[in-house]
């Protein structure tokens, strides 16, 4: 296992949920970590137990000029950008007919393009870095599912888009993993009993990203044990 002190990550969609569990679980191994997303009380108050190691920073993903501010103050302030954490996803769900254009549209803006354009304005400085992009997609990234279809969409979309990135990248020791978590117990949608905790999922999380400098874990997908 690496090391991570001295690392600096950014985690999107860092206000609530898997985000916000996965921010602290950063903060306890001594990252630098830039929080992002759209709620700025959310992400001062998440700060509050961990002010050494949090900075929050409100960028909404759909917006590439917001984007490229996060990138340019988190180089400002750090100098480096190790680990870019895309977790920040929505989820609308009906039958396509039923779907409203508008719902399709934001799916594909959030959990698509907000990816792509995180992606695009970190790549020269995790080359620089041999830095890690670890991308939140879902099993639903792997496996459709009837009122499903745009969430699926921008899902299998991020597979897709991370695969090709694994490639462009791997010659600059840049590593590319995308992680397919089954349900997990936050405010996305409703869970049941078994469902992931958003620590457990953190906990998998931290072990990809601090695995040994020369082992990648391309895709991981975890699920809860359903009884
Ligand atoms: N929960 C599950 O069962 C489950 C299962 C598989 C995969 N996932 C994936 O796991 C990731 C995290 O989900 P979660 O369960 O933690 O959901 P969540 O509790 O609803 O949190 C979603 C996060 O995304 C952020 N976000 C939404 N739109 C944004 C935008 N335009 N710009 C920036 N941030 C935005 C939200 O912050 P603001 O509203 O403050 O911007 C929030 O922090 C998502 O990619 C989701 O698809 C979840």
């Amino acid at each position: 296992m690496q090391d991570l002190t001295e690392k600096v990550a950014i985690v999107t969609g860092a206000s609530r949920g898997l985000g916000k569990a996965i921010c602290k679980r950063l903060a306890e191994a001594k990252v630098t970590v830039i929080a992002a997303a759209r709620s700025f009380d959310d992400l001062k108050q998440l700060t509050t137990s961990y002010p050494d190691q949090i900075t929050p920073i409100a960028c909404d993903i759909t917006d590439p000029k917001q984007v490229e501010n996060l990138i340019h103050s988190t180089m400002t302030m750090h100098k480096q950008i190790d680990i870019l954490i895309n977790n920040a996803g929505i989820g609308r769900f009906a039958p396509v007919d039923e779907l409203s254009t508008e719902d399709f549209s934001l799916m594909l803006d959030v959990n698509l393009k907000g990816t792509f354009f995180t992606c695009k304005y970190s790549i020269p400085h995790l080359k620089k870095s041999k830095g890690h992009i670890l991308n939140i997609s879902s099993i639903a990234g792997i496996e459709s599912f009837a009122s499903g279809g745009g969430y699926c969409a921008s899902k299998f979309g991020v597979m897709a888009l991370s695969d090709a990135l694994r490639m462009e990248l791997k010659s600059h020791h840049v590593k590319v993993s995308t992680f397919c978590p089954g349900s997990i117990k936050t405010d996305f949608g409703r869970y049941k009993d078994y469902a992931l905790e958003p620590e457990q999922v953190a906990e998998s999380i931290y072990q990809i990203v601090a695995a040994d400098p020369g082992v990648i874990m391309n895709q991981v997908v975890m699920r809860p044990l359903v009884p």
